[in-house]
């Protein structure tokens, strides 16, 4: 049914509905040119509606009675900016069940329960649109989906956290400790008081969820990806992955070959001529290949009030497109996909980056190279540092091309062995 105007309400209240609430006060105009019909922001709800966020809002737009905005009829799209699982969850279903489309950025909420809302949204002919959930301000999810709709995605390789990236490039250039840096990223306010989720790599086991969800067209489920967070890196092997030419960064990794998708999120040696060796600081990017388009790449701010608000409203104006035009029903961001075979981890082929750290006697990197050998895998440089601490040299190895099985096999041998003094350390390396 055509409409004379869309109306929004919004939940949540704090750094992207701050954000959100500007972008409606100050752009309406381009909005409703986009949008080819008014759209007004009615309400904002949330539980603090006392505190001066520094806007001036009309009068009786504040609300701390959520049912303000699920039982308005006039409201159609609802926003979601309070994150997490609880009540952010009932608050959508309860939208989608009033008839509502739903904007969100909560990419944890989206990450978990996909199936539920995608499948309420079918039921109940609206839409589900999260482009600020991966990515922030980089049009990743309208780009892949629309920009890229020709192709068959074969591979994303992506850096979805700021934090994680900000922290990893301070050691990187500026020889910080992990600790000095993470510090450093909460005082300007790139890391939250709490960053487990950030740098235990969750958030970016939540993004890769949703956009692998979408570009394979099959659900990944959170419990398929394998997730390994930056916590542990040490500046040592920045420095040698330096040396070879490499750079740490987080990655989030999806491919589908045939049938099988694998998906994971660990650190890895990026190649310093690789596209996503260049991306620093607080920056995010997705490298991603189609069968068509080749390889492209989609940078940009991955959080921050702005450029999230840029993303909540781009979908805000997307839905009132379809509600101007009639329609709303045709198609779908989040949607239902079928579950995916996973590949067997043990099976993916990657290059490795070793650090032994061995007593300094003749013979024990030809032992080393002997396991590794044995499974098949080849060794393509060496770095053996003369320093000695306690009659120990390190020893760095970088390999060609091996199953993750065999690599497991050969550590669990090398772990074992008597010159070998601590557990050998390991990262997946991207050429
Ligand atoms: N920050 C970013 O850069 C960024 C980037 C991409 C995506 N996102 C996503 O965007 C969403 C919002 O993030 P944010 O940074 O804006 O969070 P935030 O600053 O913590 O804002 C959330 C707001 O929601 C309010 N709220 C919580 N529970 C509520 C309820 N039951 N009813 C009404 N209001 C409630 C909070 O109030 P109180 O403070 O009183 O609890 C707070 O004002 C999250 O899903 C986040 O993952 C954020």
């Amino acid at each position: 049914m055509k409409k004379d105007s869309i109306k929004a309400g919004l939940i949540g209240f704090g750094t992207i509905g701050r954000g959100v609430a500007k972008l409606f006060l100050n752009s309406g105009s381009i909005i409703n040119s986009k949008s080819g019909i008014a759209v007004e922001l009615k309400k904002i709800c949330d539980l603090d509606i006392t505190t001066d966020r520094g806007i001036k809002l009309p009068e009786g737009m504040l609300t701390s009675n959520i049912n303000d905005i699920l039982n308005d009829p006039e409201i159609d799209i609802v926003i979601e900016l309070i994150g997490g699982y609880k009540p952010a969850l009932d608050f959508v279903l309860r939208a989608i069940q009033a008839g509502k489309h739903v904007v969100t950025a909560n990419k944890a909420l989206l990450s978990k329960y996909w199936d539920e809302i995608a499948g309420a949204a079918a039921k109940n002919g609206v839409q589900i649109m999260a482009e600020a959930s991966v990515g922030g301000g980089i049009p990743i999810l309208r780009g892949m989906d629309k920009g890229l709709a020709a192709n068959r995605i074969e591979k994303i390789m992506a850096i979805l956290n700021g934090t994680c990236n900000y922290i990893l490039t301070k050691m990187t250039f500026e020889k910080m400790t992990f600790d000095a840096a993470l510090k450093e990223a909460q005082a300007k306010g790139f890391a939250e008081a709490d960053p487990t989720l950030d740098i235990e790599g969750f958030d970016t086991m939540h993004k890769i969820t949703i956009l692998s969800t979408m570009a394979f067209g099959s659900r990944i489920k959170e419990g398929d990806i394998p997730v390994e967070g930056i916590k542990k890196v040490d500046y040592t092997d920045i420095e040698y992955a330096g040396e070879f030419g490499y750079v740490m960064k987080l990655l989030a990794v999806a491919e589908k070959e045939g049938a099988a998708a694998s998906v994971r999120v660990h650190p890895a040696l990026v190649n310093k001529k690789h596209l996503l060796a260049s991306v620093n600081n607080e920056f995010n990017a997705i490298y991603l290949k189609g069968d068509a388009v080749g390889e492209t790449m989609f940078y940009g701010r991955g959080a921050g009030e702005m450029p999230t608000a840029s993303a909540v409203l781009s979908d805000v104006i997307y839905i009132a497109r379809d509600i101007s035009h009639g329609l709303e029903h045709i198609e779908k961001t989040v949607k239902s996909g079928q579950p995916v075979k996973m590949q067997k981890p043990g099976d993916i082929i990657s290059k490795y980056y070793l650090r032994f750290n061995v007593v300094d006697k003749t013979g024990v990197l030809a032992s080393i190279a002997g396991v590794l050998g044995k499974n098949n895998i080849g060794i393509e440089s060496v770095i053996q540092k003369v320093q000695k601490q306690h009659f120990q040299v390190p020893v760095v190895i970088m390999t060609y091309a091996a199953k993750e099985s065999d690599m497991n096999k050969s550590l669990k041998k090398i772990n074992a062995m008597k010159a070998v003094k601590e557990k050998t350390v390991v990262y997946r390396v991207v050429d």
